[in-house]
């Protein structure tokens, strides 16, 4: 089959699984008015009494640019935007969504420069976030919340919300979401500019329209682009990019893979690794994230795929486990392979984030930073350092190479939310820490760095404080984390947790 024939078809298949009726049972909930006003009057109760749910609220309206109050002194090499996504309408009109994953994405900026600190956010204008805006309600069923009256789903981007990464491309903002295209973000003004065609202006021509672009890229050191899409059919779309955005070179892998979704992966200098996780989908359930199911049964498989032809070179076959997020792989000039993961042992962190969507706080296991050799001979092992780990990031100048950091958010103090940041020696396992206590819903840290050379530069992270109901972002010196940040500065009220971002310097 053709490849643009083949490109084609899966898309198809996203299409008709997305607009697929739903069983009867589901139906009758629906009639009733269901499910989501349930979930409406559930979490307005629950938030009476834990105010840590403030983080899972959400946003009406844009915000304005806003003059922060600063504590410390902003490092005079520290000039630039920090920018982040993330779920920010999850209620409208007495329904709220049944999964954390399902809110519109919202784009914050933090600006650095001489004369202090600022902050404004905007919503992304996605074609459903417009519709809906207008209309003041929902109006399309989500991947678990599942509307009476749906308008109709004619392809996944009729249903994206571009809500759970934002990377700087060619003087632009993609903000990313993983079933369907980027949309671009002009990062001025946050101003929505569209959905990215990445067939445009290629031999693909619009066979790309739509496909899983996920919100996990990776940037190598020169700049390409390496990126993949996960389909209804368990094929995966494989992405190389140059540093401009133009496409290069797209090709599918053919996996059979059966969990649905597919979050993250790695590069290598010369190997993209797809990991799939040990999960399967349970077809009795009707709901995207709801049907999903650990299966220990199921190795968790890694296909080691060349980057030059887009093809399998090898695979292996892991113990069960389920991850997110993975920080970072490097290979040696033997070929053998070394990567880490902010490893679960099941998946009962992505139901989680359906319980609080109703206000249900409970207390999952949660991940530890692992790290997996892969040797040319097929051999593997692993070890797990100590710890709650997630979030993971690295410098970006060594993606694909030899890393000796790692920085991480853990929980400390709290079991509801990450309330500490850490920096992780891969080598030796030293961990430099700051906590900052269970008042804090802490958020991913990234590293900001022009030098290029670990260790140095700084980490930039935001922490909802819930007793005052305030969001601040912090400056560290990356390699005096325990010190406490050097800068701190207060927005007046509360934003919604996000996912993922970061930091484009001026
Ligand atoms: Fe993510």
């Amino acid at each position: 089959m053709e490849r643009r024939e083949a490109l084609k078809n899966i898309f198809s298949l996203s299409i008709a699984a997305a607009v697929a009726p739903l069983p009867s049972f589901a139906n009758l909930s629906l009639v009733e008015g269901g499910v989501l006003k349930q979930n409406a009057q559930l979490f307005q109760k629950a938030l009476l009494t834990n105010p840590n749910l403030q983080g899972f609220v959400g946003l009406k309206h844009n915000i304005s640019e806003q003059v922060l109050k600063v504590e410390g002194a902003i490092p005079a090499d520290f000039k630039g935007s920090f920018y982040r996504n993330g779920p920010a309408i999850h209620q409208r009109q007495g329904q709220r969504y049944t999964h954390l994953f399902e809110g519109d994405g919202m784009v914050q900026q933090f600006s650095f420069t001489e004369q202090g600190v600022t902050h404004r956010a905007k919503f992304i204008n996605t074609a459903k976030f417009e519709k809906e805006q207008q209309a003041g309600k929902f109006l399309f069923s989500g991947p678990d919340s599942k509307l009476k009256n749906s308008r109709s789903v004619t392809g996944p981007d009729s249903i994206n919300t571009a809500n759970t990464n934002v990377l700087p491309v060619n003087g632009e903002l993609w903000a990313l979401w993983e079933a369907g295209s980027a949309t671009a973000i002009d990062p001025k003004t946050l101003n929505t500019k569209g959905v990215i065609d990445l067939g445009k202006n290629t031999h693909y021509g619009s066979s790309l329209k739509g496909l899983a672009f996920s919100a996990h890229p990776k940037v190598d050191p020169d700049g390409t682009i390496w990126n993949f899409g996960s389909t209804v059919t368990g094929d995966i779309v494989l992405y190389h990019l140059n540093k401009l955005g133009a496409t290069q070179k797209v090709n599918i892998l053919k996996t059979n893979y059966r969990g649905g979704m597919l979050h993250d992966f790695l590069v290598t200098h010369k190997h993209l690794l797809i990991i799939l996780p040990s999960i399967i989908k349970d077809k009795t359930k009707d709901t995207f994230f709801g049907a999903i199911s650990f299966d220990e049964q199921v190795p968790l498989r890694v296909l080691v795929v060349d980057k030059a032809t887009l093809t399998l070179k090898r695979e292996y076959n892991l113990d069960p486990g389920f991850a997110f997020h993975f920080g970072n792989a490097w290979e040696d000039q033997q070929g053998n392979i070394r990567f880490d993961a902010s490893l679960y042992p099941n998946l009962d962190n992505l139901h989680y984030m359906s319980e609080v969507m109703k206000g249900k706080v409970s207390h999952p296991e949660q991940a530890k930073t692992t790290f997996f050799t892969l040797y040319k001979n097929g051999r593997t092992t692993k070890e797990t350092i100590p710890g709650v780990s997630e979030f993971p990031r690295i410098y970006n100048h060594l993606t694909g190479l030899k890393n000796n950091t790692l920085v991480t958010l853990s929980s400390v103090e709290s079991d509801v939310w990450s309330d500490a940041v850490r920096v992780i020696n891969t080598h030796t396992g030293k961990q430099d820490r700051f906590t900052y206590g269970k008042e804090y819903l802490v958020e991913e840290h990234v590293v900001v760095d022009s030098s290029q050379k670990e260790g140095s530069g700084y980490l930039v992270g935001t922490a909802l404080h819930v007793p005052s109901k305030r969001t601040c972002v912090n400056i560290f010196k990356a390699n005096r984390v325990s010190d406490g940040p050097v800068c701190r500065a207060w927005l007046p009220d509360a934003i919604p947790l996000g996912f993922h971002g970061n930091f484009m310097p001026t």
